[in-house]
């Protein structure tokens, strides 16, 4: 089986000043109509968070049109996440349909046999992610009981280290507790996003992957400033035999820097 995991959509409605001067949906269409092209049809897919940059219920009402035409097109369903540019409130109103609140957003959901368990790292008010007791606790129910092909979790923040200082800062608070709830499981890997660059490491054991930004990207090598790249990508996910094996795909683009908050900057 294969699906695509695809994160940092960071799309907002036609008619705002775009971030960086980008399209952020143009970028994420792009990504879709690659998939089309592939040989194989891919089985879902998963985005995890930054749905859309700082906005309001019309800029998840529009991403909602947006990933229903393309999934549709595609004929796959679409699964979503939070990040810490989202707000619970309002995209439970604009992408959901559903009353505006502060409940997290997590699920589980099977597709051809594979668990997809989708987390909710999000804190309001903060770009920390951390994972509370109630959500670990419902985490390890709902891994009671294996799956046919197993389970990939799905979360915005990373839980492996990267080269990067600045961007280490952004991982998940205290990680050793989602481990804890998923060691001895059939997990057969995480998938993140949030540090806009792909990156892979064993967390426990098990393969965890950050896919670069489907918006834009962060250049690893600037250990200690923050350097947006011109470059969309997300990854797409093998699972076989038990394994879950990730292919990092980026659409053409000239990759030159957007932007850069120097260490002084951030620190500021
Ligand atoms: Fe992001
Ligand atoms: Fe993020």
């Amino acid at each position: 089986m294969i699906f695509a995991h695809i994160t940092d959509t960071h799309v907002n409605k036609p008619g705002q000043t775009p971030l960086f001067g980008i399209d952020a949906g143009a970028r994420l269409r792009a990504i879709f109509g690659q998939l089309g092209e592939l040989g194989e049809k891919p089985a879902f897919v998963l985005v995890t968070g930054d749905l859309v940059h700082d906005g309001d219920a019309d800029d998840y009402r529009h991403l909602r049109t947006l990933l229903q035409e393309e999934g549709s097109k595609l004929g796959v369903p679409v699964h979503v996440g939070l990040g810490n540019h989202d707000s619970r409130p309002l995209f439970r109103e604009g992408y959901l349909g559903e009353e505006a609140s502060e409940e997290p957003y997590w699920y589980s959901v099977q597709e051809q046999g594979l668990r997809v368990v989708m987390l909710c790292t999000q804190v309001p008010g903060s770009h920390d992610g951390e994972l509370d007791d109630t959500q670990l606790a419902w985490l390890r129910r709902e891994l009671r009981e294996p799956a046919p092909l197993g389970t990939v979790i799905g979360l915005h923040h990373p839980v492996v280290e990267t080269p990067s200082e600045t961007m280490d800062s952004h991982l998940l608070k205290r990680p050793e507790r989602l481990l804890e709830a998923i060691e001895g499981s059939d997990v057969i890997g995480l998938l993140s996003g949030h540090i806009h660059f792909h990156s892979a490491g064993l967390f426990g054991g098990i393969p965890s992957f950050a896919a670069s930004g489907a918006a834009f990207g962060i250049d690893p090598t600037a250990r200690r400033s923050m350097r947006f790249i011109d470059s969309s990508a997300y990854n797409l996910v093998l699972v076989k035999s038990g394994r879950m094996i990730c292919h990092p795909a980026m659409l053409p683009g000239d990759q030159t820097l957007l932007f850069e908050y120097t260490a002084e900057e951030m620190h500021a």
